[in-house]
């Protein structure tokens, strides 16, 4: 018995934020933030656009795109740290909004790692028998917990939801997956939640030391890329694609670099969609494939770097 990737989905918020809006929030320019990132708008979720909200949205186009019933479910993993509960988790109430009551429903907290956790949790559950189908969701309002004043982290996110459904296959879809964290530097990249998704005051607000983590992000990821396709027994010659976390498009093409893999095989998507934390990769991977681009049979890379540190990766057969 192995794991694949039967459907994907994704949401965005429809309030779209450009590069001159930020212009007339912060001093900064269109200019510096595309040479410096990569990014052109991101979307902001609205007060009704909780995490859960967007999250089952995506896990609905998922499951039509898997052509399943919640009913056919075993389980609901979230990946989140921006949720508006503790809880019920976001989990709970993605299952609660699909009509979908006696099955395991958790949130996994790992910041923009978090759907690579969810993913290598839902493989694990499937290799070892306890379900066969699951909704693995990462869905985040990041934009929220921002200082809009502090030009060097409004500019950066966005808000959003992927899903992916995982089953049990006698083909073999998941080739490898690896997870690790370090908090050494966990200073470097901080969220409080004394009022989650609410900041009241300055200290409340996400912290990132950007370039600190610039660096500490190439160079773990590099590693990370290395180590799975080991872990296969593949190599940089047998991927078809780079579904990378969309935090910056400098990093992002250091990592293709690294792989030998030009930019034609690499999904770029934070160009329009910012920095989605959680949803970043699977929003990432239902755009390869409903543009088209990724097929059936395609090797494909996912990896994620975040808060914590935490880094994780899946090596895929889609
Ligand atoms: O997803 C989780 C992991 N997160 C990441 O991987 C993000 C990693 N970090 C980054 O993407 C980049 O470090 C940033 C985009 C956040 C910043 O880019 P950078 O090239 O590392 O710039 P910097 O922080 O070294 O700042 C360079 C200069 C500074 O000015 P001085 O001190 O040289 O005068 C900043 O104050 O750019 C200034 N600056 C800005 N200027 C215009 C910082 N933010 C802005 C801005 N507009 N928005």
């Amino acid at each position: 018995m192995y794991s694949r990737i039967l459907g994907t989905g994704g949401y965005l918020p429809e309030q779209v934020r450009t590069n001159a809006d930020l212009e007339r929030m912060v001093e900064t320019s269109d200019e510096w933030i595309i040479e410096r990132t990569g990014i052109k708008e991101r979307r902001i979720a609205s007060e009704q656009e909780t995490a859960a909200y967007m999250g089952t949205e995506a896990a609905k186009k998922a499951l039509e795109s898997a052509r399943l019933q919640p009913a056919d479910l075993d389980a609901v993993i979230c990946a989140t740290t921006s949720s508006q509960y503790a809880f019920p988790s976001c989990a709970c109430e993605i299952a609660g909004a699909l009509g979908l009551a006696g099955v395991p429903a958790f949130d996994v907290a790992a910041a923009c790692s978090g759907f690579s956790y969810a993913y290598a949790i839902a493989h694990a559950m499937i290799m070892s028998g306890q379900a066969q189908k699951i909704l693995v969701v990462g869905a985040d309002r990041i934009s929220h917990a921002c200082n809009p004043q502090d030009r060097t982290t409004i500019i950066l996110f966005g808000d959003g939801a992927g899903a992916a459904i995982v089953g049990a296959s006698d083909e073999q879809g998941t080739l490898a997956v690896h997870l690790s964290s370090d908090a050494k530097r966990a200073p470097l990249l901080t969220l409080p939640h004394p009022v989650r998704g609410r900041p009241s005051s300055e200290s409340d607000y996400l912290y990132m030391k950007g370039n600190e983590v610039f660096k500490q992000a190439v160079v773990i990821l590099a590693g990370l890329v290395n180590q799975t396709l080991e872990k296969a027994g593949m190599s940089d010659a047998d991927l078809d694609f780079l579904v990378p976390h969309q935090a910056n498009l400098r990093i992002i093409t250091a990592t293709a670099r690294k792989l030998h893999l030009d930019m034609s095989r690499v999904i770029v998507t934070l160009d329009k969609q910012g920095n989605t934390s959680s949803a970043s990769v699977p929003l990432a991977l239902d755009e390869g494939i409903r543009s088209g681009r990724i097929q059936r049979g395609h090797v494909l890379l996912l990896e994620s770097f975040g808060g914590g540190f935490t880094w994780g990766s899946a090596l895929i057969r889609y």
